[in-house]
């Protein structure tokens, strides 16, 4: 091509408002190879050795990161992308939950570490329906050491449960709604659920119970609403019910497993437990004596309910080497605090504080499927008992 055609066209077409970009990267980059510039900035130049000089500094540190280019849409010459398709497909930049992910309840950037701990404080300060010293004993018995979590032996010949106030506790609306959706699930793994219309109600009623009726909940959700996470408390609602109920497959391609599930009610995969972070479901099965309760390996320092207990146990022949939960807290608290981390924090450690004591709970994303609009169901979250 003749330089005096090339110079036009950059003149009448391209280059109006930079005279120098046709040896630039600059606006082109990931662009197909173009003769009419002097130098190329697509990846086929570094094979090619024809990239312009400023192609790495214009295209390869933006190249690996969203900054600028949240939702944009698919382009296949990118390294790493920054739609809501990308977590599904497991190639999105390494910022893009920062600076992009305003879905799985979104902000996550938005929301500040203290505003995690304040809010959770608050949670705590407004968890009336949690069990009092008079309602609930606990018998944690032997104490092993980190590394001992493997024993597999029955150190504690006593329950861990001593007492519970059934009568006044479990007439609660939130803990009834939670003993109704607890026992609708088949544990093992492989194993499809499926939900008459009467359990998928009380998936409905638990929602509304813990999050539209209590303060706890109440309270959660004006925080997310005032950080632009929800628009309405419908949205909230919905999203929880998603997160939390919507089943994916653990195993064989049966949509044998949810978020609610996994922490809630436990699931039996692989020969051993897999989940279980509640201590309601912990009481249940023990009392009918299905859970043989071995040793635990970390007790936080509350010294009133809630208290997080580490906790080895056996369910009817499978093994739990250290299954963490709050202990004594009301069911919208379990709930609200998982949901809290993570909606702020999905896939990392969260910070909470509960009392001044701080309160580690650690969430995993479902990375196989998603909904919505590319959201990820909620794979586990449990205390972090280090
Ligand atoms: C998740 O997806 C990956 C990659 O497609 C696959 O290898 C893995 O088996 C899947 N895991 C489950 C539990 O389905
Ligand atoms: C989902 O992906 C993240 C990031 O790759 C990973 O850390 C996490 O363990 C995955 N979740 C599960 C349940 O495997």
């Amino acid at each position: 091509m003749k330089v005096a055609a090339v110079l036009v066209l950059c003149v009448t077409l391209l280059c109006q408002a930079n005279s120098n970009s046709l040896d630039s990267c600059q606006g082109r980059c990931g662009y197909g190879t173009d003769s009419g510039y002097s130098c190329q900035c697509n990846p086929s130049c570094e094979r090619y050795g024809d990239c312009c000089s400023d192609y790495y500094a214009q295209c390869k540190d933006s190249a690996l990161s969203c900054n600028g280019r949240c939702n944009e849409n698919y382009n296949s010459q990118n390294e790493c992308h920054c739609n809501s398709k990308c977590p599904q497909y497991n190639n999105c930049c390494s910022d893009y939950t920062d600076l992009c992910d305003s879905t799985s309840g979104g902000g996550g950037g938005t929301i500040t570490d203290a505003e995690i701990k304040s809010v959770s404080e608050a949670l705590y300060a407004l968890d009336s329906n949690k069990a009092s010293a008079s309602q609930l004993s606990i018998n944690p018995q032997t104490l092993v050491s980190d590394s001992q979590t493997s024993l597999k032996k029955d150190l504690s010949s006593k329950p861990l449960f001593s007492y519970l106030d059934e009568g006044s506790l479990f007439s609660k609306p939130t803990y009834a709604a939670l003993l109704a959706v607890l026992d609708n699930y088949h544990r093992m793994t492989g194993t499809t659920e499926d939900f008459s219309s009467q359990q998928l109600t009380e998936q409905e009623t638990f929602i509304k119970e813990t999050m539209s009726k209590t303060e706890v909940g109440r309270e959660l959700f004006t925080f997310l609403y005032t950080k632009g996470v929800y628009a309405s408390e419908e949205e909230f609602l919905q999203d929880l019910k998603m997160m939390w109920f919507g089943l994916y497959s653990r195993y064989n391609g049966k949509l044998d497993s949810s978020g609610f599930e996994h922490i809630f009610a436990g699931e039996i995969k692989g020969g051993k437990v897999s989940g279980f972070h509640n201590w309601i479901q912990f009481y249940l099965l023990e009392k009918r004596g299905q859970l043989n309760y071995y040793s635990h390996s970390f007790n936080g320092p509350w010294t009133s309910y809630p208290d997080i207990l580490g906790m080895q146990f056996m369910w009817e022949g499978y093994f739990k080497q250290v299954g963490s939960a709050v202990i004594g807290c009301s069911p919208e608290f379990d709930f609200a605090i998982y949901s809290l981390c993570y909606i702020a924090r999905p896939g990392k450690q969260c910070r909470l504080s509960l009392g001044g004591k701080e309160l580690i709970i650690q969430t995993y994303t479902w990375n196989n499927s998603s909904y919505g609009n590319g959201k990820k169901y909620i794979a586990s979250a449990f205390p972090a008992t280090p």
